[in-house]
């Protein structure tokens, strides 16, 4: 007899690398999670069709034009309808409001291309390079109601090079995300991180 997994959500705007990472990662028989949906505020974000060709659950429900508070009402509806027990941001470009997040609080993480606090919100790479930094990387956290500023769970850092661009950290940060998020998942489905403040124990 298998154990129960956990029923994870994974929400996207877009391309979904961090998204086929979770899947793979997931997919073994004794992982203590499974990506039960995909949703989507954007009818044509590609990751959908990485969730429908792994056999995944897909929804999008259109944030455009709608307010956010009842955009977000629709995706909690639906979330606890199907028994979601944990959300995973996965490039999702839509702010959540403060309602949301508290109520999913502990049980939502996100994945960010920078080493937090450092380097928040968006132009990520290019800020980093602007900023003479010798070290970059990708955070994984808690989501909170300040945005990118939630409870830090896993950290990865890689080198600057001078010749850097924008482009050639993006790349090197998310073949670094593409193994932290799918550890961090692991770790928030077997019940193993505990907030304490801002801070994340791994038990
Ligand atoms: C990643 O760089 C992630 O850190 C950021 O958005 C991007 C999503 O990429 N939050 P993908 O859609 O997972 O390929």
């Amino acid at each position: 007899m298998s154990a129960v997994k956990r029923n994870v959500a994974v929400l996207i705007s877009g391309r979904g690398s961090n998204l086929r990472a979770l899947i793979q990662s997931t997919k073994d028989a004794g992982h203590p999670a499974r990506i039960a949906l995909v949703l989507s505020n954007k009818p044509d974000a590609e990751g959908l069709e990485i969730a429908k060709a792994a056999g995944i659950e897909t929804v999008v429900i259109e944030s455009r034009g709608k307010e956010r508070a009842a955009f977000d009402a629709e995706m909690d509806a639906l979330l606890r309808g199907k028994g979601i027990e944990y959300i995973c941001l996965a490039g999702f470009m839509r702010l959540l409001t403060t309602d949301f997040v508290q109520a999913w609080y502990g049980r939502m993480i996100n994945i960010h291309p920078s080493l937090l606090p450092a380097f928040r919100g968006t132009q990520v790479h290019e800020r980093v390079i602007e900023s003479g930094t010798r070290f970059t990387g990708c955070t994984v956290h808690f989501v909170s109601p300040e945005v990118d500023a939630g409870p830090i769970i896993l950290q990865a850092a890689i080198p600057v090079p001078q010749e850097a661009t924008p482009e050639s950290i993006a790349a090197a940060v998310l073949e670094q995300e593409h193994v932290l998020y799918p550890q961090a998942l692991r770790l928030l489905a077997e019940g193993r991180l505990v907030i304490e403040g801002q801070r994340v124990r791994i038990t």
